[in-house]
């Protein structure tokens, strides 16, 4: 299934704030060497990853996501009594139900605010825009947050060096806005999934199809499990698309581009998909040496910190392009 489109619609939608939020506690490479049979050279070689921040016990997502959110809102310069929706993407909810977007609605104090959760995995932030932009556009809503938020480390089995070095806990959000022929816009976006590669990338306990029960609880089931080489082809692949698919759309050109800022996922994953898209390394955005794979909150937290570094300025036109479990895939071009 595939979706796109080209936001020339009735009321243009802009980003008017970011925010992230990392837990404080890094767990390092040179750390696992003590947890998992495996070094920070091969970790590193692998993947570009050097360090990722694990959430304190009894800090879960919603929190991570509330911050991330203060942050995001205080930079657009809305309260939360301004805020008609709240879309949370995550694959690590503080509970099966409700939403975790509903714990951030409470936390925010945005009690006007619709609240509800996308499950998307690391494509889920930009599903999240691509549907706060359409209920913006569509002139119902006026001002929207979106999260990525994750705290993977309570759905990450230790033991599995495969998995365990790869992903980390964080937020990421935008505040989304309506627009005018003064502000940047998003200009056109695209998101797609393919339910036939549902067995490479998954949690697969803990669900309806496969309970954690007292017999299978030593397997951890409810961990991330991957098969690394598949995934790693099918997202350079599908990324590739997706932001071709985005930058057309929106008439950009590779050269226009001032900025790409990807899925955190692997290093090679992002050369692979700068040097394909003929883009420069020095254009694409790159943090997950300190963060690894956190999922849903990668793009977000990657977009918040390329914009207070100042990588992004005001008519710049950028690429997000995300892909992850399902298979899912989403780009969005933007001027900013
Ligand atoms: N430390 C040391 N050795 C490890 C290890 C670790 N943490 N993890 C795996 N290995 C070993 C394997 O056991 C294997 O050993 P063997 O040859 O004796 O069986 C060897 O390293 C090679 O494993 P392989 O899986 O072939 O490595 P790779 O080069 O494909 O790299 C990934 C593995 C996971 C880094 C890589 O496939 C990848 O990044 N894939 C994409 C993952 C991704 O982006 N997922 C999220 C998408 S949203």
């Amino acid at each position: 299934m595939l979706s796109m489109s080209a936001n020339t619609s009735k009321i243009p939608v802009r980003i008017a704030g970011t925010g992230s939020y990392l837990p404080a506690k890094e767990l390092t490479n040179k750390d696992l060497e003590s947890i998992v049979d495996t070094t920070d050279e091969w970790i590193f070689s692998r993947t570009g990853i050097r360090s990722r921040r694990i959430a304190a016990e009894g800090e879960n997502t919603s929190d991570l996501a509330t911050e991330a959110a203060k942050n995001a809102m205080e930079q657009a310069g809305i309260t939360a009594d301004e805020l008609d929706l709240i879309i949370v993407a995550t694959i690590s909810p503080d509970t099966i139900t409700p939403a975790t977007a509903c714990y951030v609605q409470h936390n925010l104090g945005a009690k006007s605010a619709l609240a509800f959760d996308i499950s998307a995995a690391c494509s889920g932030f930009l599903y999240a825009m691509e549907v706060a932009q359409r209920m913006i556009s569509d002139g119902n809503f006026k001002n929207a947050l979106i999260i990525g938020a994750e705290k993977l480390s309570a759905f990450t089995n230790w033991d599995d060096r495969n998995t365990c070095v790869l992903f980390g806990d964080g937020a990421g959000a935008a505040v989304l806005t309506r627009g005018d022929e003064t502000t940047g816009r998003i200009l056109s976006t695209k998101i797609g999934t393919d339910g036939s590669q549902t067995g490479i990338l998954n949690i697969p306990g803990g669900g309806s199809a496969c309970p954690t029960t007292v017999d299978n609880a030593d397997q951890k089931l409810a961990s991330l499990a991957m098969q690394g080489r598949e995934v790693f082809k099918l997202a350079v692949n599908a990324m590739k698309r997706a932001s071709e698919a985005v930058i057309e759309e929106a008439g950009l050109t590779a050269e226009s581009i001032k900025l790409v800022v990807p899925h955190q996922a692997n290093l090679r994953i992002i050369d692979a998909i700068a040097d394909r898209l003929t883009i420069p390394n020095e254009k694409v955005f790159v943090n997950l040496h300190k963060y690894g794979n956190t999922s849903a909150a990668a793009v977000a937290i990657a977009l918040d910190e390329a914009h207070r570094e100042g990588k992004i300025e005001r008519g710049d036109n950028i690429v997000l392009v995300g892909f992850g479990a399902g298979l899912t895939w989403a780009a969005a071009a933007i001027q900013w």
